[in-house]
């Protein structure tokens, strides 16, 4: 008989398996002091492009005052038990109706967690005779979602509408066969790795041809994006065609939990049904508090917003001219696609770190396919264009001596905390 703890100790997975030479550098690295631009990593002080802190909320004097205050008044205890039996509170409630407002819809419910929370709003909403069509690169979190449901899931090609159309045209066929079910397409705001937006006008446009209601995962685009920063449904103009919109506070809100808004009805439907709210304690006071007081600077000061994206094109910009490739981005998220191993791109970001002072995290295979390497810069509002033009400089420099062959390797540099 197999022993599963043998078989795991076997093979650690497909980044685990590096951990020996990665952990605290690679992986799992530590980064400390204050939330900003710079950061301390291993002792020295570093311009951190990897914190989704978009607005600069997370070290705000208002933020800070607000967390602390509220954490001394009610500790992380209040409210015991979740939300159903002895959980709730007004706060809570304002919080769900500020947000609601915020994206222009009638209701919205908090989540502890957007990972969790999307997940089991996905199974409170989808029954046995239901059809998801959803984008291939949704997150992880909407994937492991559709694991867990009974009804039949048809991925379309990422963003490509000709497809969905398609995916949408089998779902409806399978639902006539049946005479039962409904079609919910999930697809993302900003696609959080690529930045490219999700085609949601053009999406929406396809109510025209095949009933569906729509779910939306904006968590890149809540704050960044639309007039208001109500996310990408705003900037595209077809708020109103989202049936379900999903955030959470993780990024712009630079805190913990998440909510999802829609019309009151069904709003009302997941508050019943969603069980990873209704089995688990609710969001402490300080967390709905402080997200209370972040959404009133995210309201009161576009400033924020208007500074992140002036960085942002001040960076997408500069690496457009220094002939780098970064792809289809229209959001702030940023990558930077090179082509290299994983023991190429390893030594290119100790490069990068140990003498360009910048800290920055790269994606390679398996995520992406063998021989590609993104990296993916986050600009924040925080960020400085001194900052800037020191990381192009970087950049510039270190991409020369990838080409030249300077990083090959056979072995990923060996930077674990010993
Ligand atoms: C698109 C997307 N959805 C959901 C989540 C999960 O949110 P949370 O960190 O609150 O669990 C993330 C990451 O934070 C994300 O990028």
């Amino acid at each position: 008989m197999a022993d599963i703890f043998e078989r795991l100790i076997k093979n650690y997975g497909p980044i685990g398996q590096y951990r020996e030479r990665a952990h605290g550098y690679f992986a799992f690295p530590k980064l400390e002091g204050e939330i900003g631009s710079k950061m301390k990593f291993r002792g020295q002080e570093m311009i951190v492009w990897s914190l989704n802190n978009y607005l600069g909320l997370a070290n705000h004097p208002e933020v800070r005052k607000a967390d602390a205050d509220a954490s001394a008044k009610y500790g992380l205890a209040l409210p015991m038990g979740a939300r159903m039996m002895s959980g709730n509170s007004d706060l809570h409630e304002q919080l769900e109706r500020e947000l609601a407002a915020f994206e222009f819809k009638e209701d919205a419910i908090l989540m502890n967690y957007g990972y969790q929370g999307i997940m089991s709003a996905i199974d409170a909403l989808c029954g046995r005779h239901d059809v998801v069509v959803y984008d291939a690169e949704c997150h992880a979190c909407i994937i492991d979602a559709l694991r867990m449901i009974p009804g039949h899931r048809f991925v379309y090609k990422h963003n490509d509408v000709e497809d969905c159309e398609k995916q949408l045209i089998r779902a409806q066929a399978l639902i006539d066969k049946q005479a039962s079910g409904g079609i919910l397409v999930i697809t993302e705001g900003v696609f959080g790795m690529a930045g490219d937006q999700g085609k949601l006008k053009e999406i929406t446009a396809l109510k025209k041809k095949v009933a569906f209601r729509l779910l939306v995962d904006d968590a890149h685009g809540f704050g960044t994006l639309g007039k208001t920063g109500a996310g990408a449904g705003e900037e595209q103009g077809c708020q109103d065609e989202i049936d379900l919109y999903f955030s959470t506070f993780a990024k712009s809100m630079a805190s913990i939990g998440a909510f999802m808004a829609g019309p009151r009805t069904i709003i009302d439907y997941i508050r019943y049904n969603i069980r990873s709210q209704i089995f688990a304690k609710s969001l402490p006071m300080p967390y709905v508090v402080g997200n209370l007081k972040r959404l009133e600077l995210i309201r009161s000061k576009p400033e924020l917003k208007a500074k992140l994206w002036k960085n942002a094109l001040a960076l997408q910009n500069g690496l457009k001219e220094k002939g780098f490739d970064i792809g289809k981005t229209d959001s702030v998220v940023t990558p930077v696609y090179m082509k290299g191993g994983v023991e190429e791109a390893t030594a290119m970001v100790m490069d990068i770190r140990e003498n360009y002072k910048i800290f920055c995290s790269i994606v390679v295979y398996p995520v992406i396919p063998k021989g590609h390497i993104i990296y993916r810069l986050i600009p924040t509002s925080d960020h400085t264009q001194e900052e800037i033009d020191l990381t192009l400089k970087a950049f510039s420099e270190t991409k020369a001596k990838l080409d030249a062959g300077r990083y090959q390797s056979d072995l990923i540099p060996d930077m674990a905390n010993k």
